[in-house]
């Protein structure tokens, strides 16, 4: 839960409408998914944020800002594997001490990974956020993480 006391409350609570004011319907996913990413890395003291899609039973890179990425990613694997495979939303504390991270960039040190659920409540993609710090992400993040993708619903192929 992300309680008053929470800083990153403030931020969410101007990032989900400036989200929801950018999203184009015309555009197409990738503009969209760029476009959050970006809303995201600039609201944010992250190292990395971006989105893998679902593709041919693994995940494909998609739009994203920071450093270059794996680009392909299989199911189970990884925290986005994993969290893909167990549809629910994953905060890892300490890269170093989760089983499986796939260490894309050495720079990171914790991580959220969010699904995103198309209208049937199939994992269409997820949304990774990584940051250079451990315990970067909480609650807070999860709920409103959680919110955000909600939005892009409508963009799932
Ligand atoms: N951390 C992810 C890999 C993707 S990158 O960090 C951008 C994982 O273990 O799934």
């Amino acid at each position: 839960m992300c309680n008053a006391e929470n800083a990153k409350r403030a931020v969410y609570t101007a990032v989900l409408p400036q989200i929801r004011a950018l999203l184009d319907k015309e555009a197409g996913l990738t503009a969209n998914l760029a476009n959050v990413s970006a809303v995201l890395m600039q609201a944010f003291d992250w190292h990395w944020v971006g989105f893998y899609l679902v593709r041919d039973g693994g995940l494909v890179l998609g739009p994203f800002q920071g450093p270059p990425a794996c680009t392909r990613i299989a199911y189970g694997r990884g925290v986005c594997g994993q969290a893909w495979a167990a549809a629910k939303t994953m905060v890892v504390d300490d890269v170093d001490k989760h089983p499986d991270h796939i260490a894309c960039s050495a720079l990171s040190r914790s991580e959220i990974v969010v699904p995103l659920f198309d209208r049937a409540g199939r994992v269409w993609a997820v949304l990774d956020a990584d940051a250079a710090t451990t315990a970067a992400f909480d609650g807070c993040d999860a709920e409103y993480l959680e919110q955000a993708v909600q939005l892009l619903q409508d963009f799932a192929p």
